[in-house]
């Protein structure tokens, strides 16, 4: 009995974990998960849009959480943050108070994206291009400006991106004229899918936005990849909702399913990716997986 007790003590000391705030740091060596091997680069920059009109369905993580991974395996990444929540400025360390230069100096006063991009703290070869409340007025300020729709893509177009191997662009949980300069900006949609009833409610009207991008705006733009977040595996509903997004959208879908993971959750509120916050976490393994899975797709296309 006691003996029993004894090892139980044991495995709760070795399985608890010190509380989050004095986590201690990791070494990004030991964060490299299961594919410690060498990541494919891609053949030039590959420019992401990760995007669904609805809030709360894991973009911000996504964006976040596959850009760190893809960073911490020696690929050069840049968040831009299009979201006037600033979500993933905040999980990536970077300032974005008010008197930040940031994306809304990009897009409505012309000012260089070299002037606004920082490196993210925690992780090397990650940057990002922050975004401050300002935003929250440039889908009502884009209305009356030149191009309008192509103002991040000419941004972009005037900086250095070949630089990098991977641009992310993690938009609004709407489809106004942000999202909509997201789709022009990028040669690959991203749709992260929750893993809940109603998941692919608004998604037509999500897939009619981008053809119209594609036939009016920007004909390279393609839905590349789909990724399902927050997959409960107790629930019959989320291996449902899963099923059916297949069944929908085949192949696109990637393999890799991300697991709901308090440990994501709690990551942003440090400033970290759950990548740094905790390596070893389920969360953590997933979106690994998911990023090597991406980054292999993106090496057997050809140029
Ligand atoms: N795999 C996950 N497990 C647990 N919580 C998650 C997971 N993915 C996202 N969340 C949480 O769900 C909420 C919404 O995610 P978020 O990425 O901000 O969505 P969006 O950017 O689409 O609005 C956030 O509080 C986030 O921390
Ligand atoms: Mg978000």
């Amino acid at each position: 009995m006691r003996e029993a007790l004894q090892n139980a003590a044991v495995s709760r000391e070795t399985t608890s974990r010190p509380p989050a705030a004095q986590a201690p740091r990791i070494s990004l060596e030991a964060t490299k998960g299961r594919s410690a091997k060498q990541w494919p680069k891609p053949p030039r920059c590959r420019v992401i849009t990760i995007a669904n009109q609805k809030g709360g369905v894991g973009k911000t993580t996504t964006s976040v959480n596959l850009a760190a991974s893809l960073a911490m395996h020696d690929l050069q990444v840049l968040v831009v943050d299009l979201d006037p929540q600033g979500n993933a400025s905040t999980a990536l360390g970077v300032d974005h108070h008010a008197d930040i230069p940031s994306i809304y100096e990009v897009l409505i006063e012309d000012r260089p994206m070299k002037d606004i991009v920082v490196a993210a703290p925690e992780v090397p070869n990650l940057y990002c291009a922050p975004a401050t409340l300002n935003l929250a007025g440039a889908e009502i300020e884009l209305v009356s400006k030149v191009a309008r729709e192509s103002r991040l893509r000419r941004a972009l177009e005037g900086y250095d991106i070949g630089r990098f191997d991977y641009v992310l662009i993690d938009c609004p949980p709407s489809l106004g004229l942000l999202t909509v300069n997201a789709l022009v900006g990028a040669e690959e949609l991203l749709i992260p899918i929750q893993c809940e009833y109603y998941a692919l409610e608004g998604l037509g009207q999500l897939l009619r936005t981008v053809e119209l991008v594609k036939s009016h705006l920007n004909p390279k733009l393609e839905v590349s990849t789909i990724l399902l977040t927050m997959y409960d595996a107790r629930t019959r509903l989320a291996a449902q909702v899963a099923e059916e997004v297949r069944g929908h959208f085949g192949d696109v879908v990637l393999k890799t399913v991300i697991p709901r993971s308090v440990r994501v959750s709690e990551a942003p509120s440090y400033g970290q990716s759950v990548m740094t916050y905790d390596p070893g976490s389920s969360g953590a393994l997933a979106y690994g997986d998911a990023a090597f899975e991406m980054a292999c797709r993106g090496a057997e296309k050809t140029e």
